[in-house]
């Protein structure tokens, strides 16, 4: 099989390297890629968001299966346009993806149907919103309705802040098209989790679950960033909790998403917050996540190109998914400044020597190789804001850390940083149980 792999991040690397692990796949293209996906796949230098274009190179390459990384392609309807030209594609469609496209779709969905999730009311009318934020206080949540490159949601201490908020995103349209409409709801407290699971639309099978860990510093201080790191499984998400997640959260947005005209079919992320009234969901993403897939995949026994043939049969039901025991540890090394502006083209050494030691895989991210030198790793250069995605299995998750960081000090470029503390509080939980 030929198959096209959407994406140019640490997610699609684990993609790309997962999938060429099955003895069916002959042929591996991956749009745009990065440094770390051309030594497995060929790059094809078309950006995700190029539907025409991507179009034209499955339908002339005769590829077998694309499989799409991220929510930009999805929104803007890929999957949609490569099943009417008779291309099989891995993914929901346009309207599905919607449950990631738009906040406030998402929230009157889970609304009407019982979903748990924060209390909430949308706005267009930034008076209206302003009126309504006196009346509720603060800590509260903002959200812009659309995409904004994981820069949408502000946590407004202040009135002040939450006034600033609604201005910015309302009135100076700071997202663009995305600030049309607001979402401002309660804030939550608890630990995160991030529960994906593969779905035909009527069979839901929830892979290991996750932590990531989104803020830039250790002890989650600083800004957002689209993800520092992550681990597999998280000792937070007990049976119990994921048979509650199962029965209250995942079956009802399937079920809803069908009466609603969009059978959803791919992968549905579903970001929780385990609160003390119990979890709640933060997001919906209608993709793998990133970094989450960087350690779930590695722990994925079994040939990821079955499971995707029978979700897209709408057979999944057939489909028994196994997991290393071990648990995997993924740490991000981010560009100096990120995730504010960065440098880019700076050299990066030691992966060769990081790749060679035991229970590690090193994931690019923003990475490309110096054109002079193709095909070898001693000119990698940076290529964006999270650089490289290193992964660490152990037969327990203090190794598995210790495995990740070992890798993670004989690497270097210019200004890099990365936390220290991935890993950390699945380590706690352990210790004090
Ligand atoms: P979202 O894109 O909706 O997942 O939001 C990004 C991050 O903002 C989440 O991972 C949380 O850390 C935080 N967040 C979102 N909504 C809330 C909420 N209602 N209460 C507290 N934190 C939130
Ligand atoms: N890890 C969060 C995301 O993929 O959106």
């Amino acid at each position: 099989m030929k198959i096209l792999i959407i994406g140019s991040g640490g997610r699609e690397h684990a993609l790309v390297w997962k999938v060429a692990q099955s003895p069916r796949v002959s042929e591996i293209f991956c749009a745009p890629g990065n440094a770390g996906t051309s030594q497995i796949a060929v790059n094809v230098n078309i950006q995700a968001d190029n539907i025409p274009a991507l179009l034209e190179f499955a339908k002339k390459n005769k590829i077998d299966l694309t499989i799409v990384g991220p929510e930009v392609a999805l929104i803007l309807g890929i999957v949609d346009q490569f099943k009417a030209a008779g291309l099989k594609i891995f993914g929901p469609s346009k309207g599905a993806a919607q449950i990631e496209g738009s906040k406030v779709f998402s929230k009157n969905l889970m609304r009407k149907y019982k979903i748990p999730t924060a209390d909430y009311l949308s706005f267009k009318d930034p008076k209206e919103a302003k009126a309504f934020l006196k009346k509720i206080g603060t800590p509260v949540v903002i959200k812009a309705d659309g995409l904004a490159a994981g820069k949408g949601v502000l946590i407004c201490k202040t009135e002040d802040e939450a006034e600033l908020a609604i201005e910015n995103i309302l009135c100076k349209k700071s997202f663009g098209e995305a600030g049309n409409e607001v979402v401002i709801e309660e804030f939550l407290c608890g630990e995160e989790a991030s529960i994906l699971c593969f779905t035909d639309g009527t069979t839901i099978i929830p892979m290991a679950s996750a932590q990531d860990h989104k803020r830039a510093f250790d002890n989650d201080e600083g800004l957002n960033t689209g993800g520092m790191g992550a681990y597999s499984p998280a000792p937070i998400v007990t049976k119990e909790l994921l048979n509650y997640v199962d029965s209250q959260i995942l079956k009802p947005t399937i079920t809803a998403m069908e009466q609603e005209g969009y059978k959803y079919s791919g992968i549905l992320y579903v970001g929780i917050m385990v609160t003390k009234d119990g979890p709640k969901v933060l997001e919906y993403n209608a993709r793998f996540g990133d970094p989450e897939t960087q350690c779930i995949l590695p722990r994925l026994k079994g040939d990821i190109i079955d499971i995707i043939e029978k979700i897209l049969d709408e057979k999944l039901t057939s489909a028994t998914l196994e997991w290393d025991p071990r648990p995997a540890v993924c740490v991000v090394i981010a560009a100096g400044g990120y995730p504010g502006t960065y440098k880019k083209g700076l050299e990066i050494t030691g992966l060769d020597k990081a790749r060679e030691l035991d229970d590690v895989i090193v994931f690019h991210a923003g990475t490309k190789l110096d054109s002079s030198k193709e095909k070898t790793e001693t000119r990698c250069l940076t290529n964006g804001g999270r650089v490289l995605n290193i992964v660490g299995i152990g037969d327990d998750i203090k190794a598995a850390i210790d495995h990740a960081y070992k890798a993670v000090e004989l690497i270097h470029f210019e200004g890099m940083h990365y936390r220290k503390d991935i890993g950390k509080k699945a380590l706690i939980k352990i210790l004090k149980t």
